[in-house]
């Protein structure tokens, strides 16, 4: 039987550290759905199909992953994909309340759904899509933190 994971997130844009937590999920998982929030709480920069593209771009050739939007609760989501586990990164202990909270909530709304969190490579720990955006608002280099096409995005984005 093939194991199905889901990582949701805002993903406004991808960073290296979402790409590296894709690369880990795939030791434990047959297949891994990468959710893109179309609501989130936040005003992303990038439209929900923008950062879908991206993702697709940074994930391509890897036929074990599929990059989805969804709206709606991420339980529902994770059921209709076919997912018994929901991956999340978890960065730093200030991560932690908000994940944990998330998680005791997505277990009462669906008890089948297991959370798994990630710690990403350390070198990574300090990466956010919001610092990200913010560095390259101000023209700051980001090619290390991005994939090209994600650097190139950005840049039109902000006219740099
Ligand atoms: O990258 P983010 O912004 O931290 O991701 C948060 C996300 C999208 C995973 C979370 O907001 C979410 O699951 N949204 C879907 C709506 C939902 O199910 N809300 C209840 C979760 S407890």
């Amino acid at each position: 039987m093939s194991r199905v994971g889901v990582y949701p997130g805002s993903f406004d844009p991808v960073t290296r550290g979402h790409e590296d937590l894709i690369r880990r999920s795939l030791r434990f998982v047959d297949r891994l759905v990468v959710g893109v929030a179309e609501h989130s709480a936040k005003q992303p920069l990038f439209s929900v199909e923008e950062r879908v593209e991206l993702l697709k771009a940074v994930v391509a050739g890897d036929s074990q992953v599929e990059v989805i939007s969804f709206a709606g609760l991420l339980v529902d989501f994770a059921r209709r994909v076919g997912a018994s586990v929901v991956i999340r990164g978890v960065r730093a202990v200030s991560d932690f309340e908000y994940e944990f909270q998330m998680a005791f909530m997505n277990r009462q709304l669906w008890d089948e759904l297991e959370t798994v969190f990630l710690v990403p490579a350390v070198d990574l720990t300090f990466l956010s899509s919001s610092l990200v955006r913010e560095v390259a608002r101000l023209g700051g280099d980001v090619s290390a933190f991005v994939h090209p096409q994600v650097e190139r995005a950005l840049r039109a984005k902000f006219g740099k």
